[in-house]
């Protein structure tokens, strides 16, 4: 026994020696590496040595990273050829050839080069192994060109056209044989370059095509500032790269085995790899997921919608619709007058079928497409110039940011007309927003154009344009106030889902079975008809998925009714101050609404094109739907934004009490930051079940957030969660969640970060957050008003200054 563990003890040190002798970066002819032998990159980051994937028993040759967790492994030299157990040689011939050869001698890999004088086998710190001359550094082989499933930091992807090589990503077949699966990630150059994601030789994802920041059906890519991305295309090549703009962050993509493109990263010191962004992700990011000539939008109910101007091929199907149904034009072309409609913030079709034409401008571009009767659309791409399509457009999708500006051919006809789907009334609504005039403009627009169609008796189209100042219709459509009534039991008690913010809001069914809520106008409520007219402006603009969506309006006689889509699990506030039913959300389950919540807002604040301020964030005003996501709804307050525009000065100051920050309270003062602050009471109150109400006890002022904040000081902080929902919770997910609704109710609104900065810190673990100030809770509000309809509700109202 004492003798085993002796030769075990010098076994040990034998095979130390030998990792010692063998560690550096450089390999020569008279050295070889056997199994169990390295070689490291001079900073540390990569090593090249044996390995078995997973529960594999055969022997592989690869790089790794060092130190991070599970030795990610980023290339594999043999992956078709495993060797049989740890009897592999590495090898390099005195002329240059580098290979893997197993214990018989037999050649199971090989670089195939030779002639070379002096070489030298080096792994860099890039995670590239090179092979090069010892004397004139001439490279002869890398590994970067022979890329397995990783895309790593200055490593290309794409044509090299003097070699015609075309470099890309192959997936791993499983976790545990590294030998090439069914994906590929390559870049395929049709009228322009663009990514392909395929699944053997189907297409299952596109990128777009390059648009000078980034590819354009990755908008991620535009907005980000941790990476720089460039792709190349000249006669020699036509590659794409990336850089990590700040070196302590490591970075890779993967095209893993189950066929999704992962971009993660990681930053040092910690251990763990996170997801920055990946593709595909949703519906509308698979190829064509709906058929020629639609848009996708995850917005949309069934995510496909026939572009302006077309309809379903086989219309009968529309409530079943398939989503791979083409659709069609209504209106035949005729070349000499057809005319332009511009789709906004696009994923531009599939280039397949398109035409470059390099040194043309936007006018020059719509002239010859025009001039062409073969050209269906035309769009301007930066770096690319004016591109054109003929026939059918495919895998066209609308971001909810980011995006191209695409313009399709249509009869002149339909664009004159409004388009009627199956209801057949329209508001359309015309607004001129000049970057001088803001939002009371607005107002006095609508108000002016209602006035004048009113005269057109009985309501048939109300017609007013919306029109940004590059002109685009927006439709809202029309209900008639009989299928509201039969919808809604003739406005029935039974019906009455609530009060909302300027009437009552009831539940309905329409006759082909859609569930709806009708927000009604109080007839006597003067400040009513301001923010009715206030909400139609601000949400039919919007579509996000944590927005609550809105079908229709109906303006007939007296009556002015909103109508939106019906959510099922009534609102937050339903859930998360009630004992029993806060159990139905678990920890997970908060965080989700948190975060989406966070992404509604900062859509409002940022993402739309406009910039809109809620101004009355509460639970309440947080609907749920089945699957209870999140969707912000109560746009009766809220106000539009000049985009340069910072913060805004009321007289008149509403919103609830306990959400409003001390500068909007005390002095009138919104800004998005007044948002901010509303959220992180919002989130503490989500995370403790607790209202964020004042309670008068002797010491001053004691509501949720002084109480959080004091157990925060103390380091207690996780004392506040819902004790309804249990003590198994994600800790650190929930003390960066703390961490964050403090940062958002800090006093001082310079000091609360932005929406997107809150997205960021909530949706990456990695963010280092920094430490919050006390927040500003001790305002006691100068003037209160008791909203005697509800007991739980405070309204502030400030009247003059
Ligand atoms: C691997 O080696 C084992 C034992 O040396 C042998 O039995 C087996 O047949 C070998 N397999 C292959 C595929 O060479
Ligand atoms: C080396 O590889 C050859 C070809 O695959 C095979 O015939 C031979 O058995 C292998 N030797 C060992 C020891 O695995
Ligand atoms: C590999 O290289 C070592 C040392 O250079 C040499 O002894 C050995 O014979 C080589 N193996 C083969 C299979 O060529
Ligand atoms: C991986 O695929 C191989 C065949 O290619 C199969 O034999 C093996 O069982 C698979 N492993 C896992 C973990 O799926
Ligand atoms: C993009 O790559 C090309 C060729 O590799 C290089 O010349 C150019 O400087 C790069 N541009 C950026 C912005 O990195
Ligand atoms: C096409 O438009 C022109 C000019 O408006 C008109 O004269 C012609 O009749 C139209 N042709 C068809 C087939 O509609
Ligand atoms: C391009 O045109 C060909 C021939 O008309 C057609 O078969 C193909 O589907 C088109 N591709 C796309 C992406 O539109
Ligand atoms: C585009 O314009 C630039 C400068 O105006 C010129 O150098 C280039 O040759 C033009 N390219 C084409 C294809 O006409
Ligand atoms: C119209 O466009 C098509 C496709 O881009 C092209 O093949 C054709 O030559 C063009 N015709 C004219 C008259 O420019």
């Amino acid at each position: 026994m004492a003798m085993l563990e002796w030769f075990l003890v010098l076994g040990i040190s034998a095979a130390t020696i030998l990792v010692h002798g063998q560690s550096g970066d450089t390999m020569t002819p008279t050295k070889s590496i056997v199994d169990g032998q390295t070689l490291i990159s001079a900073g540390g980051t990569f090593e090249l040595g044996f390995f078995s994937p997973g529960d594999s028993k055969g022997r592989y040759l690869g790089i790794h990273y060092r130190g991070t967790p599970d030795k990610t492994v980023v290339w594999v030299a043999n992956r078709i050829s495993p060797l049989n157990g740890s009897t592999g040689v590495l090898n390099l011939t005195g002329d240059g050839n580098l290979a893997l050869l197993n214990s018989t001698g037999y050649i199971i890999w090989s670089t195939g080069t030779s002639n070379a004088i002096n070489p030298v086998v080096q792994i860099v710190d890039s995670g590239n192994l090179v092979l090069i001359e010892g004397t004139s550094k001439n490279l002869l082989w890398q590994s970067f060109d022979h890329p397995s499933n990783t895309l790593l930091p200055g490593m290309k992807l794409g044509w090299d056209l003097r070699t015609n090589v075309d470099r890309h990503l192959t997936s791993w077949r499983n976790s545990s044989d590294p030998s090439p699966g069914d994906f590929s990630y390559k870049i395929h150059v049709n009228a322009l370059p663009e990514l392909f994601l395929w699944r053997g030789s189907v297409p299952i994802y596109r990128s777009g095509p390059w648009n000078g920041r980034g590819f354009n059906g990755i908008p991620e890519m535009q907005t980000n500032n941790m990476f720089w991305f460039n792709l190349t295309s000249n006669e020699y090549e036509t590659t794409y790269t990336y850089e990590v703009q700040d070196n302590s962050i490591l970075s890779r993509i993967l095209l893993n085995e189950n066929g999704v493109v992962k971009h993660l990263v990681l930053y040092r010191p910690k251990l763990k790899w996170d997801l920055y962004w990946q593709h595909p992700e949703e519906q509308c990011d698979e190829y064509a997921h709906c058929g020629a000539n639609n848009l996708c939008s995850t917005s949309y109910v069934s995510a496909c919608d026939c572009l302006r101007g077309f309809s379903l091929k086989s219309p009968q199907n529309w409530r079943l619709r398939d989503s791979s149904d083409d659709c069609v034009r209504r209106t035949a072309l005729n070349c000499s007058s057809d005319g332009f409609f511009e789709l906004q913030q696009m994923k531009l079709p599939d280039t397949s079928n398109a035409t470059v034409h390099s040194n043309k401008s936007l006018e020059e571009c719509e002239d010859w497409c025009l001039k062409n009767c073969t050209c269906s659309a035309y769009a301007i791409i930066e770096g690319s110039g004016c591109v054109t399509w003929t026939g059918d457009l495919v895998d066209i999708r609308l971001f909810t940011e980011g995006g191209e500006s695409l313009y399709v051919r249509l009869a002149s006809s339909e664009l004159g007309q409004i388009r009627g789907n199956y209801r057949k009334k329209k508001l359309v609504i015309v607004i001129i927003i000049s970057s001088l005039a803001g939002f009371p403009l607005l107002v006095c627009c609508i108000r002016l154009l209602w006035k004048k169609n009113k005269k057109r008796k009985q309501g048939e189209t109300l017609s007013i344009h919306y029109r940004e100042s590059r002109g685009n219709e927006l439709e809202l459509p029309l209900f008639d106030i009989h299928t509201i009534r039969t919808a809604t039991n003739n406005f029935s008690e039974d019906n009455k889902l609530g009060e909302g913010g300027f009437g009552p809001v009831y539940k309905g069914q329409l006759e082909d079975g859609e569930k709806i809520a009708v927000k009604r106008l109080s007839k006597d409520s003067v400040q009513g008809i301001n923010e009715f007219t206030n909400e139609v402006l601000v949400i039919a603009k919007l579509q996000h998925r944590n927005l609550v969506r809105l079908l229709g309006c109906c303006i007939e006689g007296e009556e002015r009714l909103l109508v939106y889509e019906y959510l099922q699990n009534t609102s937050l506030d339903y859930f998360i101050f009630d004992s029993k039913r806060s159990a139905f959300l678990d920890w997970q389950k908060r965080l989700d609404i948190i975060l989406g919540v966070a992404r509604g807002l900062l859509y409002l604040h940022q993402d739309s094109r406009l910039k809109i301020i809620h101004r009355d964030l509460k639970a309440s005003n947080i609907l749920l739907d089945e699957e209870l996501n999140p969707k912000i709804s109560d746009f009766g307050t809220a106000r539009i934004f000049k985009v340069d525009q910072i913060e805004e000065n009321t007289n008149r100051v509403v919103g609830t009490y306990g959400y409003m920050s001390p500068e909007y309270a005390m002095g009138g003062i919104f800004s998005v930051k007044s948002d901010v602050f509303s959220f992180g009471v919002l989130v503490l109150e989500i995370l403790s079940g607790t209202k964020n109400r004042m309670i008068n006890q002797a010491e001053a002022c004691v509501n949720l957030l002084g109480h959080a904040w004091r157990l925060w000081i103390e380091g207690r902080c996780l004392e506040i969660l819902d004790e309804a929902v249990g003590c198994a919770y994600p800790e650190s997910k929930i003390l960066r969640c703390i961490q964050v609704a403090f940062l958002c109710v800090q006093e001082r609104s310079e000091n609360r970060p932005t929406m997107t900065e809150v997205v960021l810190m909530l949706s990456t673990e990695s963010a280092l957050l920094p430490q919050p100030e006390r927040p500003g809770f001790c305002i006691a509000p100068p003037l209160m008003e008791r909203d005697s309809s509800s007991s739980n509700k405070l309204t502030v109202t400030i009247e003059g200054r």
